[in-house]
């Protein structure tokens, strides 16, 4: 069909690289560290199935009704509850319930952004943020980091040059690159938004899968008006339930964000919502995601090992204290994205980093996800990359 009977917006909409990429991976012979997938091993099959039992028993028809667009008031309670664990103290009027912590960053394009108005994203950044602010015809600007987060004087030459709407970030265990802001730069980040009125997006999905280190107070509490937090239950319960929240503590940006999601979806499932409440109220979560803090706090180290023991020198990663992924940077003239096809030859697959690249650049760097492997897959799919990447360094 012609480009021009779709909106504008979607004329340059590529379908997800990483999706393309998946699409290689499905083949059962072919380890893949491609996605971003939690352990299936992980999940809750048995408790989930007894809660939604026992639920549908006690309250089948309302849990099957409609309900309100902002969530099932005793979830927005026990959620305004749980993040005290992220230093984060608020009620639940303040917490919205959403269809995974995704919608919250669609629901922020819908309500803040027009044609041409700028985001500040991070470079590299987490690929479908991109995507969705693109679909508002935001113009992205990116800023440079290291593994401490955005590099202070960029972020305010940016804000002073591009006056963003506002400023996109993962602040612990980043998409790809696994790193955490510290304290100093989450403080820097809340005072530069307040200082160019601009707020910010604190997308924290990962928070909670940490397995070396301390827990680092939430960038939010550093500005709870300007900071719009979004957390979810996708990772450390199960994606398939779609649930996750935001915090926001804006009462305007509250209601823009309840508008915008009226339209999108009426509300989250509520079968959803009633699991995770009773997951929650029942106490199981924390112990829930120790165990699986365990099992990819092992993955994690044995993949970095058999990165160790198979990958040329002058490859470099960086060790996340948490979350799923390791980011690789290889040497400046071997391309990632030439490496794939001849990987997946090998019968291994990853994420060429360039695509969570804004503007371009990053050839270089790709993203290894470990949560999703066996043991045993993740040192034979190590070895195989290693071979591949030897061949383009000889
Ligand atoms: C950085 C980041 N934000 C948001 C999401 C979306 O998560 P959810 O399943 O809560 O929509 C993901 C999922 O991989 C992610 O990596």
């Amino acid at each position: 069909m012609a480009e021009n009977r779709f909106a504008k917006r979607m004329w340059h909409a590529s379908s997800n690289a990483i999706r393309e990429i998946l699409k290689v991976t499905e083949r059962p012979d072919v380890i893949s560290f491609a996605g971003g997938l939690p352990a299936p091993s992980s999940f809750p099959v048995e408790t989930i199935n007894r809660i939604a039992g026992e639920i549908l028993t006690a309250d089948g028809c309302r849990c099957l009704q409609y309900g309100t667009t902002e969530g099932y008031w005793p979830l927005r309670e026990a959620i305004a509850n749980w993040v005290k664990v992220k230093g984060i103290e608020t009620s639940p009027d303040q917490v919205l319930v959403l269809s995974g912590s995704q919608q919250g960053l669609d629901l922020m394009g819908k309500a803040f952004l027009d044609a041409g108005d700028r985001v500040i994203v991070e470079e590299p950044a987490y690929l479908a943020a991109l995507q969705i602010f693109r679909s508002y015809e935001a113009d992205l600007i990116p800023v440079k980091g290291d593994e401490e987060g955005y590099d202070p004087e960029a972020l305010e030459a940016a804000l002073k040059e591009h006056q963003p709407k506002f400023i996109y970030l993962v602040s612990t265990f980043h998409n790809p690159t696994g790193i955490t802001y510290s304290v100093e730069r989450r403080q820097k980040v809340a005072e530069l938004a307040a200082k160019y009125d601009c707020y910010v997006i604190e997308d924290d999905p990962y928070g909670d899968l940490r397995y070396s280190g301390e827990r680092v107070p939430a960038l939010q509490t550093f500005n709870p008006e300007r900071v719009v937090y979004l957390g979810s239950f996708s990772k450390i319960i199960a994606p398939g339930l779609r649930t996750g929240y935001a915090v926001v503590n804006n009462p305007e940006i509250r209601q823009k964000l309840v508008i915008g999601k009226q339209g999108a979806d009426v509300h989250t499932s509520n079968l959803s919502q009633r699991i995770v409440q009773r997951f929650l109220a029942e106490g199981l979560l924390p112990g829930h995601i120790e165990t699986i803090c365990q099992d990819y706090k092992a993955k994690r180290d044995l993949m970095l090992e058999s990165l160790e023991e198979h990958f040329p020198a002058g490859a470099k990663w960086v060790k996340p204290d948490g979350g799923l992924f390791l980011w690789v940077t290889l040497p400046e003239d071997i391309s990632a994205i030439d490496v794939f096809p001849r990987a997946v030859e090998e019968k291994v697959a990853f994420v060429p980093g360039a695509y969570f690249f804004a503007q371009g650049g990053g050839e270089n760097t790709l993203r290894l996800n470990f949560s999703n492997a066996t043991f045993e897959q993740l040192q034979t799919g190590c070895a195989r990359l290693g071979k591949v990447l030897k061949e383009f360094l000889d």
